[in-house]
């Protein structure tokens, strides 16, 4: 049997690598956190998309690396608040604020919106990267809507406000494989490690 494919992950979320590790598993690849993320020089998330952000940050560490880097750029986007935070997510409540006050800025600013109102968006860009180059880009996403509180207490950022309407609870009251078999990350990931398998993305590695 051929060794698992290994993807080293840019990022220093550990709610992100402990879902993609697990993703990794169930498709035949392995990945591990790239090593001595935080000694590299910073890659600035400055770009207006998704895609930009996500393909910017894999291609700048795999410039540090022979290995293939998978990066990720996501967020959350909600139509009523004119697609916010979108790709401000992760600093929405500014630079030094913490997951429960972006959670708490969002549930603010969303107090006034019922019913289809609250609908609202995770999106996932993922990005895979060697030697400085991004060779495989893929996207995905998924529909809820917001709660008027957080509910539950698994994972992480924006999961106790986004409800999902298939399994009839909050992502953050969601088991991981749950999450993983619905959410946009796993969407997004599925359909990279599928065109890394292609002999096209191999014979580029080889
Ligand atoms: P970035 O992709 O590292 O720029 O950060 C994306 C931000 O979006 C995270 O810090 C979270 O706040 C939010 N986010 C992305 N994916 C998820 C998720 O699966 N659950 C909850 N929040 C998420």
């Amino acid at each position: 049997m051929p060794a698992p494919l290994r993807l080293f992950l840019a990022s220093s979320n550990p709610g992100k690598l402990h879902e993609y590790r697990l993703l990794a598993e169930d498709g035949g690849a392995r990945i591990d956190l790239l090593a001595d993320f935080d000694g590299f020089p910073a890659y600035e998330e400055t770009a207006p998309t998704f895609a930009e952000n996500a393909a910017g940050k894999a291609e700048h560490y795999s410039r540090f690396t022979n290995e293939i880097v998978l990066a990720d750029d996501s967020g959350l986007v909600v139509p009523a608040l004119k697609g916010a935070p979108g790709v401000y997510s992760a600093r929405y409540a500014g630079p030094n604020a913490g997951d429960a006050d972006r959670v708490e800025k969002v549930l603010r600013e969303m107090r006034t919106f019922e019913g289809e109102e609250r609908l609202a968006q995770f999106v996932c860009v993922t990005a895979l990267a060697r030697r400085g180059r991004a060779f495989i880009i893929t996207s995905d996403s998924v529909e809820g809507t917001l709660t008027k509180r957080p509910v539950g207490s698994g994972g992480f950022g924006y999961d106790p406000i986004f409800f999902l309407p298939q399994i009839g609870r909050t992502y953050a009251e969601a088991s991981r494989e749950e999450k993983n078999r619905l959410s946009h990350r796993g969407k997004a990931f599925r359909k990279a490690l599928a065109l890394l398998n292609e002999p096209v993305s191999l014979a580029w590695l080889a």
